[in-house]
């Protein structure tokens, strides 16, 4: 069977951008159709300015709404990356794997950097580095798959590069992971800006539906998205971004084509009304299955503990066979 393995980082409340590039897919087809891990990533949080508390019960929310949003313990490990040590273990290895100029290329690290330097603040070396920890998280678990959106497929395609690399030089140590992407809405952009991706850790929050916002809040942020001059609705992702977006995520709200559904609308209020609309309906189970689990913390616990053990029971052995395959002594 096929192993899947993916993550989500506690730096903001979960978006909508979130669930249906990745943890829709999660829940709805990779805990069925795979040895599936998923993962809290909150090692990687700590990769930019943060502060404790808000990292600590942000991943324990994040825990909480990928259960909410029906990953389910008999199915798939859920658990927390801090929890299982082979993850910096292996991360150290993957420094050693990789090269200075492939980190400094990474998309993600030039504007996170970038954004980082406007502020005045300095560059954690943490932040250079994050690839080699997300391809640790990756391969201690041998994983084939990685379902991620449009946005971390760099990363994964460096993970990948470094399997390979470490295989050659040290004999066969790591399954060869790829990126899987969900066929639409792989990048659901910022209803205000929407030339950039919704990000949860984006300090505007008017163009960024979060999962556990109230309806009416869902409601009025649809309603107030920035759409383009022209007046026809047509799916043009590069000359009509902000209608493109919306019936990009209204066509992952109801399984359809976004070209299909531009046919229909002859108005940008219409599609706006039916988006929100769409966007109340599907978040409403999470919500309040969201609801149910924090009345029930010791679920959430016994789902994380369990997890951490299992997780930690499979990294292991790949760790400690990358350990030896380097050269370094096994503890005496
Ligand atoms: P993170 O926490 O930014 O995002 C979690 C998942 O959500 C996807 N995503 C989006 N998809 C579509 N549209 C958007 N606007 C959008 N925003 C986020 C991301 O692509 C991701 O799949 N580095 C990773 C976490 C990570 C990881 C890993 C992932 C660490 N180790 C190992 C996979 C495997 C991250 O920051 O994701």
């Amino acid at each position: 069977m096929a192993r899947t393995f993916s993550g989500v980082k506690p730096t903001g409340h979960l978006t909508l951008g979130n669930y249906l590039g990745a943890v829709r897919r999660w829940a709805e087809v990779d805990q069925h159709q795979a040895d599936a891990l998923f993962c809290v990533v909150d090692l990687h949080a700590l990769t930019v300015d943060h502060d404790p508390g808000r990292v600590l019960r942000l991943s324990r929310q994040a825990a909480t709404l990928l259960l909410a949003a029906g990953l389910d313990l008999a199915k798939c490990t859920v658990f927390v990356q801090s929890h299982v040590v082979e993850h910096a273990r292996l991360s150290y290895l993957m420094e050693c794997t990789a090269t200075d100029g492939e980190m400094r290329r990474m998309i993600q690290y030039k504007e996170k950097a970038a954004r980082e330097r406007e502020r005045g603040g300095s560059v954690r070396l943490s932040l250079l580095t994050y690839p080699a920890l997300m391809a640790a998280d990756i391969l201690a678990y041998q994983a084939d798959e990685v379902p991620v959106g449009d946005d971390q497929t760099q990363h994964v395609e460096l993970a990948r590069d470094l399997a390979v690399r470490f295989n050659q030089r040290y004999g066969h140590t790591f399954t060869v992971p790829k990126a899987v992407r969900p066929p639409v809405a792989a990048r659901v952009m910022d209803l205000q800006d929407p030339t950039s991706k919704m990000g949860k850790s984006h300090a505007a929050t008017a163009g960024i539906v979060y999962l556990l916002d109230e309806p009416d809040v869902v409601r009025k942020k649809v309603m107030r998205a920035v759409t383009d001059s022209g007046s026809e609705v047509g799916y043009a992702p590069d000359t009509q971004p902000g209608v493109a977006n919306l019936l990009d995520i209204l066509a992952a709200c109801t399984g359809t084509s976004p070209q299909a559904l531009a046919d229909g609308y002859d108005s940008y209020g219409a599609l706006k009304k039916d988006t929100a609309e769409a966007v109340v309906e599907l978040l409403r189970p999470l919500r309040e299955r969201h609801a149910r689990l924090c009345a029930d913390p010791g679920h959430v616990d016994r789902v994380l503990r369990e997890g951490a053990e299992r997780a930690r029971a499979l990294a292991r052995p790949t760790v400690d066979a990358a350990y030896a395959a380097v050269g370094l002594m096994p503890a005496l």
